[in-house]
């Protein structure tokens, strides 16, 4: 009985494990050259976005408090001068990939 109860357990444990999707950042750069773009410079070597005084990308991977986990709960709430994008949990979890991505250019 103890032994089927932890057979279930583990099974639980290694389901809820492979259930989350993995984060994909090139998903995310592309989401953010289609929504992004417009106000933020997103990828280096982009012509200056709008003059909305929004950050580049990588002036924001550069701060040490973005994690992701600061992307995405700032990508999850409404911002006065930033429109709410009614982004999806993926595609907030690929972006923020992306956008920590940037943080190093050696990598990734
Ligand atoms: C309509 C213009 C606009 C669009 C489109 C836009 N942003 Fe922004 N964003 C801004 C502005 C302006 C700020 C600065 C907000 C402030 O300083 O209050 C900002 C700030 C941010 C910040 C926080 C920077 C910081 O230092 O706190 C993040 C992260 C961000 N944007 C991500 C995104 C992502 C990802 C997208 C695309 C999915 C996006 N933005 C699309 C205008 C925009």
């Amino acid at each position: 009985m103890i032994v089927r109860i932890l057979t279930a357990g583990l099974l639980l444990v290694g389901a809820s494990a492979s259930a989350g999707r993995a984060q994909d950042p090139d998903a995310g750069h592309r989401l953010a050259e289609k929504w992004c773009v417009n106000c933020h410079v997103v990828a280096p070597g982009q012509e200056r976005a709008t003059s909305t005084g929004a950050p580049s990308f990588r002036d924001i991977a550069a701060q040490k408090s973005m994690t992701p986990m600061a992307l995405r709960v700032f990508l999850q709430t409404p911002h006065d001068r930033m429109p709410d994008l009614h982004l999806s949990h993926d595609e907030i979890d690929d972006l923020s990939a992306y956008i920590v991505g940037l943080r190093d250019p050696g990598k990734s």
